[in-house]
């Protein structure tokens, strides 16, 4: 679990940060580099709490609009992703490149020796001998784990299979925190694909050290897992479950929307039924009387389950949802690194 731990007086490392990033709390730096000491690998959301949680975002607050700076010159971040992305392989690597660190793509796995038969412990173990700090996606669930046990370097999982995806979840936390004004008090709805969504996984953990209410909207077959709602029960965290936006769109401070994982189902005519199961358009948050502060996050890619005619709305924010993940991430890598200097 990442604690928050009391802040200490100033380090040198905790001075040179703060130079490199142009901000002058020292209290806030050393404080926010002694948390960087306990911060290993970011796996899953589960690891943190309340105050792990928040001392990210303050570190992605401090690194917002750093651009140009040489904090992780001379480290190179791998890139591992046998799943496609863009968002979070090229927030990553811009994270990266804009604190002066180098990145080393793993690229196309059908180009790597995994196509002649090599093992994932062995790519795993040659690839991250090449550099600081490595990012990892996969179909399966446990393989950003079990690379955090062999790699002898940092590890962040930037998503297995159905179950997490943590630096997804700190910039949705972080999204929430800018355009809401706080992390509490807030009715927050999840719909779409709640079965195999890792984004919404990790977000409905962390929020649970909130005091926030939660609305899972999904048909039946996608409803969200049970392990999941037990967790949630086991924390107190007040729930409820609907299968129709309709029923609960006016209550809600933030609607996370979430796209129908084809790839992830096994029955292909599951999958038909239930792809086009929603649509959220300007039309139905006119109808249902939404709040005029709502906020609509999509962690993206978006397929048909969100129409282009909310996007100049003051109710989108996914655009910037995306764009948040370059902070998040800097703050990230700069944490994870600094142990090693
Ligand atoms: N949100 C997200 O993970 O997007 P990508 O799949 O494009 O990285």
């Amino acid at each position: 679990m990442n604690h928050v731990v009391p802040a200490p007086a100033q380090s040198t490392v905790g001075r040179k940060l703060r130079t490199s990033l142009n901000i002058y709390d020292t209290e806030l730096i050393d404080f926010l580099f002694i948390m960087s000491k306990k911060l290993e690998n970011v796996i899953s959301i589960r690891d943190f709490d309340r105050d792990g949680l928040l001392s990210i975002l303050e570190m992605a607050r401090a690194a917002e609009g750093t651009n140009n700076s040489d904090l992780l010159k001379g480290h190179v971040l791998g890139i591992m992703f046998i799943e496609p992305s863009t968002r979070t392989r090229l927030s990553f690597g811009a994270a990266m490149v804009r604190l002066g660190g180098e990145v080393l793509d793993f690229g196309d796995p059908s180009r790597s020796s995994l196509q002649k038969g090599e093992s994932l412990a062995d790519t795993i173990k040659t690839f991250s001998s090449y550099c600081d700090v490595m990012t990892i996606r996969h179909p399966l669930e446990g393989v950003a784990r079990l690379a955090a046990q062999i790699a002898g370097i940092p590890v962040i999982n930037a998503g297995d299979g159905a179950n997490q995806h943590p630096t997804q979840t700190f910039l949705d936390l972080y999204t929430i925190q800018k355009t809401c004004g706080g992390l509490d008090n807030l009715k927050v709805g999840f719909i779409g694909d709640l079965r195999y969504s890792r984004t919404v996984h990790s977000l409905a953990e962390a929020l649970s050290w909130f005091d926030d209410e939660l609305y899972f909207i999904s048909p039946e077959v996608l409803k969200a897992p049970g392990y999941l709602l037990e967790e949630l029960e086991e924390k107190e965290v007040a729930y409820d479950q609907f299968n129709s936006p309709e029923d609960v769109l006016s209550e809600l401070d933030v609607l996370y929307c979430t796209r129908i994982q084809e790839e992830r189902f096994a029955d292909r005519l599951e999958y038909e039924q239930v792809k086009s199961c929603y649509r959220i358009r300007k039309s139905l948050l006119e109808e249902c009387g939404v709040k005029q502060s709502l906020k609509i996050m999509h962690p993206l890619p978006r397929v048909d389950e969100l129409a282009d005619d909310i996007d100049n709305t003051p109710y989108a924010v996914y655009f910037q949802q995306a764009r948040n993940g370059i902070p998040i991430r800097q703050a990230l890598l700069s944490m994870l690194l600094q142990k090693n200097i």
